[in-house]
């Protein structure tokens, strides 16, 4: 292999040419900062030790050589390090379709079924508890089903899948009807599709809502693909969808012993342009105060996203049973629930707040990757 592997230096770049397969390019500065020898990585580990802004801006090797299964790199700042082929290939950066992006969500409209789980196929880890995982990183959505009607049961939840995120509510937050409560969730009326916590400048990502009891007439739940329906918004009006990025809206959340504040644009994209963040949450907002000409663009842009979110074709409503868990990616999907008649039935939701990357942190442990990143150098 390595008689047939063409090493060419160029100004700032190591081309590699197999004989077949594409040529693959490297920066002199990627591959310094990427040698995998024990000065360079901490070794039980694979953590860097040498420090990136240390590389000489004239890095360049003195010689590369080609060996079994990979390369010798002799630098001019006198260190050597090597690569296997088997490494580079798999980190290469120079072809476009090879570049890392983000793991893809399937957008879902108003007849999408949300995807139902067994209670103790999920707190067993394990294949159960990954396709959980799988269903709330692609659709942003899931339920869990048959978790015991207990009080405190969607802690105990919780604590098998991730971490509880404390907020201004109680820890476990009760929702039922109590005509003294601090937020609509606790009067009967309808909720329209909504994010929580917008009033954070992070907002939890990650809402677990459980069904202790869902007797009462009515109240049907509401469940939309808020980044289904930017993606329409985009589509077919780009500039409302920009407006959307840049307009500060402020939020106000407050329960009986404090009171959250945030000022955000409710779409933030992320750094490949694609939703990251969405606040959507109409009960929440305070009066904007932004420039005066962009007063009406903004209420254009924003009912146009409404009337989207409000339809039958985005809108999946269903009456969830005792002991459904609802899971929702919180920035991402919106959550909601039909109006409901008191005196009809007992109705006692208790919910609780996560964060998503603690769903996908426990997810990469299922999926296997839970070691140090395999080392580049040769053996
Ligand atoms: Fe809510
Ligand atoms: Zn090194």
């Amino acid at each position: 292999m390595s008689k047939s592997l063409e090493l060419t230096l160029e100004d700032r770049t190591l081309l590699v040419t197999k004989p077949t397969g594409p040529q693959r390019r490297f920066h002199y500065v990627w591959l310094r900062d990427n040698c995998w020898c024990a000065e360079c990585r901490v070794e039980q580990t694979a953590e860097r030790r040498l420090l990136t802004w240390s590389i000489p801006q004239d890095i360049r090797p003195n010689t590369v050589d080609a060996v079994e299964g990979g390369i010798v790199i002799d630098w001019n700042d006198q260190h050597r390090s090597t690569f296997s082929l088997d490494w580079l290939e798999a980190n290469d950066y120079s072809q476009a379709s090879l570049k890392r992006a983000r793991e893809q969500a399937t957008l879902w409209g108003g007849d999408f079924e949300v995807p139902r789980f067994a209670h103790e196929s999920v707190v067993d880890g394990g294949a159960g508890q990954l396709a959980y995982f799988n269903a709330v990183q692609e659709f942003g959505v899931a339920i869990v089903e048959s978790v015991p009607t207990v009080p405190g049961e969607v802690e105990r939840f919780a604590k098998t899948v991730g971490h509880v995120r404390e907020v201004a509510f109680e820890r476990v937050h009760n929702v039922y009807h109590d005509p003294e409560g601090y937020n609509v969730a606790h009067t009967p009326l309808e909720l329209k599709p909504h994010s929580d916590m917008p009033s954070y400048h992070w907002p939890p990502s990650i809402q677990l809502l459980h069904f202790l009891a869902n007797d009462a007439d009515g109240g049907e739940s509401v469940v939309v693909d808020g980044w289904h329906a930017l993606a329409k918004l985009r589509e077919a009006n780009p500039d409302a969808f920009e407006i959307l990025t840049r307009v500060p809206v402020p939020y106000q959340l407050f329960s009986e012993d404090e009171d959250t504040y945030a000022v955000a644009p409710m779409v933030q994209l992320g750094h490949d342009g694609e939703v990251a963040t969405f606040r959507f949450s109409n009960q929440l907002a305070l009066p904007i105060s932004i420039d005066f000409e962009m007063v009406e663009p903004f209420y254009d842009a924003y009912r146009e996203l409404g009337e989207i979110i409000d339809s039958d074709d985005a809108k999946v409503v269903f009456k969830a049973r005792n002991g459904d868990l609802l899971t929702v990616h919180g920035h991402r999907v919106l959550h909601g629930r039909m109006p409901f008649i008191p005196g009809t039935g007992a109705r006692h939701l208790q919910d609780v707040y996560m964060e998503f990357d603690d769903f996908m942190a426990k997810r990469r442990v299922l999926m296997g990757i839970h070691k140090p990143m395999s080392s580049g150098a040769l053996r």
